[in-house]
C-alpha cells in the first residue's frame, strides 16, 4: 500500500465534504471459486482501498464526520493464519499502516453500528455489488438484504465521486504503469495474430502478461475475430486470413489502478482494402478526439464529434447517405456504434460505476441524453484536469441489428441497406486509448501502442511462429 499519509489525507478530504453522521466501509470478503478454501485472487473493494489501503478481508473502516474519529474494525492474526499465509501484521500494525490508532474487534462492529442507529445518527453507506457483503451488512444493520438500500447515502456517493474523479500525481503514475503493461499485452497480441492461431492462445498470453506486470487484468480479456460482439469473452475461434482480431484488454496494478486499451489487427498482419477503409474512419474519430479533448468541455461534445466523423466516413464508403447533421441528430450512427465514446477510468475500469453510472458520468450542466446514439454514453460530463477517460470509437457490422433496422425501414434515408448487406461478414473495429485530462488538453497514458495502419502492420511483421502446445489445439 501507499504511505499512510495518502490515506489520512484522503479521509481528511472526505471529512471536508460531509459534516454530519458516520460512514462505514466494509472490506471485500474472500470470494470462493468452487469450495470455500479455493478462492479467486483477492480483490479489495475500491472505496475501502482508496480510504484505508489495506489489502485484507474482515475489516471495516469507520469515519465519524462529527467527531472526526476514525476506527478500524478487524481480526487479530491467528497461528493458523501464520501457518498458511506467513507472518501477517497485527490489527494494531494494520491500523498504523493506514494511520488509525483506534482499532477494535471485528465482531463488535454490529453492536457499534446498532448503537449509532439507536442514537438516531445518520449512517452513510455505499451501494453493495456483492451478495455476501450485502447479507453481511444486512446482519450488521439488523435489516434484510433489500433493506440495506435505505442506508445508501447520495451525499457520500457524490462526495466520493468528487474526490476519486480527479487523479493525483501518485495515481497517474500508477495508471501510467498499468498502461505500460498494456503496451506489452497489445503488441504481443499483434505479433501473435497469425492464421491458424486460436484466440485462446493469444488471450492466455495477454492475460499472463498483465499478471507479470504486477496485477490481474482489469476486466476479462475481450479478444475475438467476431469483434462485432462488443464484449466477446468466447475465445475458441481459429484465426483466418481476411478477418480482424479485436483485442480489448487492460492491466491492473497492485494498488488496483487500471488501464483499458483496444486495438484491431488484421489476421496475417496486412489490412485488405475494405478493412483499411473502415479502419481509417475509426482511427480518424479516435485521433480527432485525442487532439481536441481538453478541460472544461463536456465529454458529450467529443462523443458527438466522434459520431459525426463516423457518419462522414461511412458516407465516404457509401454505407451512409444524406445530411450528416440530420443523421447525427436522428441517432442513425447507432447502427454502427451502439455504445458511447468512453467512460471514466481509475481504480475500476469503469471507474466508480458501482456508485451509479449516471452520478459518475453526468452533472447538472450535462444531463444524460434520452436520444438513441447519445444515451449510451457512460461519461458525458464536463472534464477537469486529472480526469482519465477512454476514447474508444468503433464501427461494427452486427447482422441481427442490421436485419432488424432494415425490416423496420429505420433511418432508411441515412443508411444504404443494399451495400450494407455485403458487410455482414466484416466483423468490427474498435480503437481505444486512455486520455489523461491536463491543464490545457489531454495526453494518452503509457507507451504509445501502434495504432496507424502502418504501425500495426509493422508490429505484426515483428511476429514469429508461436510454439503451440502439442495436442491442445
Ligand atoms: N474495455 C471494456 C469496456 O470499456 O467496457
Ligand atoms: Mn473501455
Amino acid at each position: 500500500m501507499f504511505n499512510k499519509d495518502v490515506y489520512t489525507g484522503r479521509r481528511a478530504a472526505l471529512k471536508k465534504e460531509l459534516k454530519s453522521g458516520i460512514a462505514f466501509f466494509p472490506a471485500n470478503n474472500e470470494a470462493p471459486f468452487n469450495y470455500p478454501d479455493n478462492t479467486y485472487i483477492y480483490r479489495q473493494d475500491s472505496n475501502f482501498s482508496y480510504f484505508f489501503g489495506l489489502n485484507h478481508p474482515d475489516l471495516v473502516g469507520v469515519i465519524d464526520f462529527e467527531t472526526g474519529e476514525e476506527i478500524l474494525f478487524g481480526q487479530e492474526v491467528t497461528v493458523d493464519d501464520v501457518i498458511w499465509c506467513g507472518p501477517l501484521p497485527s490489527l494494531k500494525e494494520q491500523g498504523e499502516m493506514t494511520g488509525i490508532t483506534d482499532c477494535r474487534d471485528f465482531n463488535k462492529f454490529g453492536d457499534f453500528i446498532q448503537d449509532a442507529i439507536a442514537k438516531g445518527r445518520k449512517v452513510h453507506f455505499l451501494p453493495t455489488y456483492r451478495g455476501d457483503t450485502c447479507i453481511q451488512c444486512a446482519n450488521w444493520l439488523n435489516t434484510t438484504p433489500a433493506g440495506v438500500k435505505q442506508y445508501v447515502s447520495l451525499d457520500l456517493i457524490k462526495a466520493i465521486i468528487k474526490l476519486r474523479e480527479v487523479k493525483s500525481p501518485l495515481e497517474i503514475a500508477e495508471m501510467e504503469r498499468a498502461a505500460n503493461t498494456a503496451y506489452y499485452m497489445h503488441t504481443t497480441a499483434m505479433k501473435m495474430c497469425k492464421p491458424g492461431m486460436v484466440e485462446q492462445e493469444i488471450a492466455g498470453v495477454v492475460e499472463g502478461l498483465s499478471l507479470s506486470g504486477g496485477g490481474p487484468v482489469s476486466f476479462p480479456v475481450i479478444l475475438s475475430v467476431n469483434g462485432q460482439t462488443l464484449h466477446n469473452h468466447g475465445h475458441h475461434n481459429v484465426l483466418k486470413e481476411g478477418r480482424m482480431m479485436v483485442c480489448d484488454a487492460g492491466a491492473e496494478t497492485e494498488h488496483y489502478y487500471a488501464s483499458d486499451f483496444t486495438r484491431t489487427t488484421p489476421v496475417g498482419g496486412k489490412f485488405n482494402q475494405r478493412q483499411r477503409e473502415i479502419y481509417e474512419i475509426v482511427l480518424k474519430a479516435n485521433m480527432e478526439v485525442a487532439a481536441q479533448t481538453r478541460p472544461y468541455m463536456p465529454y458529450m461534445v467529443m462523443h458527438t464529434l466522434a459520431c459525426r466523423n463516423l457518419i462522414e466516413g461511412l458516407k465516404g464508403v457509401g454505407l451512409m447517405k444524406g445530411d450528416t447533421e440530420e443523421a447525427l441528430m436522428a441517432g442513425a450512427h447507432y447502427l454502427f456504434m451502439p455504445h458511447g465514446l468512453g467512460h471514466m477510468l481509475g481504480m475500476d475500469v469503469h471507474d466508480m460505476e458501482g456508485l451509479g453510472e449516471t452520478y459518475v458520468g453526468y452533472d447538472e450542466i450535462t444531463p444524460r441524453s434520452k436520444q438513441e446514439g447519445f444515451s449510451c454514453l457512460r461519461c458525458g460530463k464536463t472534464l477537469k484536469p486529472g480526469f482519465v477517460v477512454t476514447d474508444e470509437p468503433g464501427i461494427y457490422f452486427i447482422p441481427t441489428l442490421i436485419d432488424l433496422w432494415k425490416a423496420q425501414g429505420k433511418h432508411k434515408d441515412f443508411i444504404n441497406y443494399d451495400k450494407l448487406e455485403t458487410y455482414k461478414d466484416f466483423g468490427g473495429i474498435r480503437i481505444e486509448d486512455d486520455l489523461l485530462i491536463t491543464e490545457d488538453g489531454c495526453r494518452i497514458l503509457g507507451r504509445p501502442i501502434p495504432k496507424t495502419v502502418e504501425e500495426v502492420e509493422d508490429m505484426c511483421a515483428q511476429g514469429r511462429e508461436w510454439i503451440k502446445m502439442p495436442g491442445l489445439y
